[in-house]
């Protein structure tokens, strides 16, 4: 009856090393925050400064149930953002069903890219979904992205979220009530940080979840941000195929 909906998730492991193929455990870990992240129960919510709590999205009525881990060794040690990880013919392993299932492929290294995603454009394509180092899935001891958040980012992307400073100096993430910003954030900054974007200065909410920082600087979607996800997963919405 509160209308949330549960997608279930395939999780494909692609492992060079003992390392890379991660545990059960460590997989049921990033579920486990991407539903605390999601639902705003995450432990670190009532950081938000109170000028942002004020337009916090609360649940973003979205939960995530692990259906499938498949699990492949590979010879690939450097992977790249080209999706070859997507394909059994390129050493990599297909997606399964992904109009009614969430796809993640868990890799080894990725140079310096900790994920990426596709945006719901991409529904149901045989690349649709995210993919992701395994030292930053789940919980793991890769600080400052040790906490399973690049994950919650990802997926902010597969549900059409766009980076909060609108990949432009203060550009536009098509939400209304996250502030423009000039430019990405990194590391953990102090709240209040100011930014002026058209004459206007007042502090940008870096510790949304599609900013840059660190995963222990980021807690919160904003509820401008939950109506693009609500949109993504409704009965008539890009991605209803994953609805139950
Ligand atoms: N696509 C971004 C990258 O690869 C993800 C950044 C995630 N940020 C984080 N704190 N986990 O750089
Ligand atoms: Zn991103
Ligand atoms: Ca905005």
């Amino acid at each position: 009856p509160d209308g949330t909906v549960e997608i279930p998730v395939v999780v494909n492991v692609l492992y060079r090393t003992a390392a890379e193929n991660i545990s059960d455990a460590q997989i049921q870990s990033q579920i486990n925050t991407l539903n605390a992240d999601f639902s705003a129960t995450n432990s670190d919510i009532n950081k938000i400064p109170t000028e942002f709590a004020a337009v916090a999205a609360g649940n973003t009525g979205v939960k995530f149930r692990l259906a499938q881990v498949n699990r492949k060794s590979t010879t690939v040690r450097n992977w790249r953002t080209n999706d070859a990880m997507k394909k059994t013919s390129s050493k990599g392993l297909d997606a399964t069903d992904p109009t009614h299932y969430f796809n993640i492929w868990v890799v080894g290294e990725m140079g310096s890219v900790l994920g990426y995603a596709t945006f719901p454009e991409s529904a149901g394509l045989w690349n649709d979904g995210v993919v992701i180092a395994a030292k930053y899935f789940g919980n793991t001891s890769a600080v400052p992205y040790n906490l399973g958040r690049t994950a919650t980012h990802e997926v902010g992307h597969y549900l059409n979220l766009r980076h909060i400073w609108g990949d432009a100096n203060c550009g536009n993430d098509l939400v209304a009530d996250t502030p423009t910003q000039t430019t990405a954030n990194y590391g953990k900054p102090t709240y209040p940080l100011l930014n002026t974007c058209s004459g206007v200065q007042r502090s940008v909410m870096f510790m949304n979840y599609m900013d840059y920082v660190d995963d222990a600087a980021m807690f919160m979607f904003s509820g401008g941000q939950k109506t693009r996800i609500q949109s993504v997963i409704a009965s008539a919405g890009p991605r209803a195929g994953l609805r139950i």
